[in-house]
């Protein structure tokens, strides 16, 4: 094997020069090919992806030997069907997207609590009302790198806050559920944050018969995945007033197609999936360790779990 590895970014929507730029430098790294690219691949020996490669190309990789996601998630790898199971997929976990994720989550809850949009509302009919708040009861839904940050730090905002996942965690000063304890949980969050890896097991979890068992008045901020939520489901609550509103910032097809109900819906606040974005300078020192793990036979950080897909 060399001692540096060949990478070819596939980043989609994404920049590629800061990617470029930064892994260039590194004395781990040989070449870096940008996709789409009419260079030979033959010697390509790690793959960068944001934007999965299109079919056949990466049977063009014979050489290819680790994977690594652009951002926090691997659905986009592990449901890609070219990517041979035995090529270990990793994914980025990184300071920066843990806060901003919290960062954009606290900005919702606030926005929530203190009826933000009434407040403007009435400013701008020069009306002076002293709105009053309450507590909020926040339910995390995934407790993995994303949820647990954002769980220790709700707590020390002051809210009440539930968490969820598979198996049991324990973060001080959140209650947390597993397993079977589902409806438990739901049934305390007036607020549901969704922060599931999206795979087989959680695909439409978001659907009429789970986010009915929030509490009356419950409202959803979803800033895992589209495919999580069956959007139907949940126009069906609000217009119903099961639910009292929703932020969204990620969807089924994105960009959210103009003539999606979701974008005149009054109870519905979009954002364009930018609740939290990798910061590449950040990012690429988990890629350069990785790659400097397997040129050394290390093990490699951050691995996806194929079996439990996350
Ligand atoms: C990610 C994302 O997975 O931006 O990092 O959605």
């Amino acid at each position: 094997m060399s001692s540096r590895l060949n990478i070819l970014i596939s980043p989609g929507v994404w920049d590629p020069k800061p990617w470029k730029e930064g892994l260039s430098k590194s004395d781990s790294i040989g070449e870096v090919h940008v996709w789409p690219t009419a260079a030979n691949l033959d010697e390509v020996e790690m793959l960068l992806v944001w934007q999965p490669l299109p079919a056949g190309v990466i049977a063009r990789l014979p050489n290819l030997k680790l994977i690594s996601s652009m951002g926090a998630g691997v659905d986009h790898l592990l449901g890609d069907p070219h990517i041979p199971l035995d090529i270990p997929v990793m994914r980025i976990v990184d300071q920066y997207l843990a806060i901003d994720m919290t960062n954009y989550v606290l900005m919702s809850l606030l926005i929530y609590q203190r009826n933000y949009h009434q407040l403007i509302e009435n400013q701008q009919q020069s009306h002076w009302d002293r709105l009053s708040y309450a507590k909020v009861k926040v339910g995390i839904l995934g407790l993995g790198a994303l949820g647990s940050h954002l769980a220790n730090q709700l707590v020390k905002s002051g809210f009440e806050v539930y968490g969820y996942s598979r198996s049991a965690k324990e973060i001080e000063g959140v209650q947390a559920f597993h397993g079977e304890q589902l409806d438990d949980f739901l049934a305390r969050s007036q607020v549901l944050v969704n922060l599931l890896p999206l795979n087989d097991f959680t695909q439409d979890i978001l659907n009429y018969e789970l986010l009915s068992k929030l509490p009356k008045g419950g409202y959803l901020i979803n800033v895992a995945r589209g495919k999580h939520l069956v959007d139907n489901d949940l126009i069906k609550l609000l217009d119903e007033q099961h639910l009292t509103g929703a932020v969204l910032d990620v969807f089924r097809e994105e960009p959210l197609p103009a003539d999606h109900p979701f974008w005149q819906h009054e109870k519905i606040t979009i954002t364009p999936h930018v609740a939290s974005v990798t910061t590449p300078h950040s990012a690429i020192n988990l890629v350069l360790e990785n790659a400097e793990r397997f040129l050394n036979k290390l093990p490699l950080k951050y691995l996806a779990n194929l079996e439990r897909q996350y």
